[in-house]
């Protein structure tokens, strides 16, 4: 079987001029490579804090290189140019809020600011989008909370079939021990 394309989409004015190391991208690769057994391959992209850009990208990820998720990391706080969230829920078809619910719930036991993220999550044609927080740390901290859930939601899209290395983090499907 192809290996599942997974996008990387990095919102941030300033890595994307190239002012300061984009760390919240690789971040989200090596999570994935320690959590995911079955073969899959990054596709990263970096862009402004502009909604039509992230709106290009989320759609140019899911449809032109066929990826079955898409983690965003930045641009969900209440600043005037932090608009993940609103172009995520732009291109997506259906959302998902129980993402940003447990994201949240899990943040704001580490962190008090975690209040300030929308991050949110929703479904692009078969593509599942999830928003994370900018900061480095909260990509560990977030997606170790929800993982366990999006190799069975990509079932359900009709996508390709997600391991996990079960001595890291267990996905859970329904019938499955
Ligand atoms: N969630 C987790 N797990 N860890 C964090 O460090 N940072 C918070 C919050 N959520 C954080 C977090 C902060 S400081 C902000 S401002 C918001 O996410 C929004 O961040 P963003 O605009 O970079 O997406």
């Amino acid at each position: 079987m192809a290996s599942a394309k997974i996008g990387i989409l990095t919102v941030s004015d300033r890595a994307s001029r190239g002012e300061y190391e984009d760390r919240g991208g690789p971040a989200i690769r090596e999570y994935l490579g320690e959590v995911l057994s079955s073969e899959w391959e990054p596709v990263a992209r970096i862009v402004t804090d502009d909604q039509p850009l992230i709106e290009a990208a989320l759609a140019e990820l899911a449809a032109d290189e066929g990826c079955c998720l898409i983690v965003t990391t930045g641009g969900t706080g209440p600043a005037s140019r932090d608009v993940t969230p609103e172009a995520t829920e732009a291109v997506c078809q259906k959302l998902m809020p129980g993402f940003g619910e447990l994201m949240r719930k899990v943040s704001l036991e580490k962190v008090a600011t975690a209040i300030l993220s929308r991050q949110t999550a929703g479904i692009i044609g078969s593509a599942l989008i999830v928003n994370l927080p900018g900061q480095p740390r909260a990509i560990s901290e977030c997606l170790d909370a929800v993982f366990p859930a999006i190799p069975y939601c990509i079932d359900l899209l009709g996508g390709p079939y997600l391991e996990t290395d079960e001595a890291r983090l267990k996905a859970f499907r329904p019938g499955k021990k």
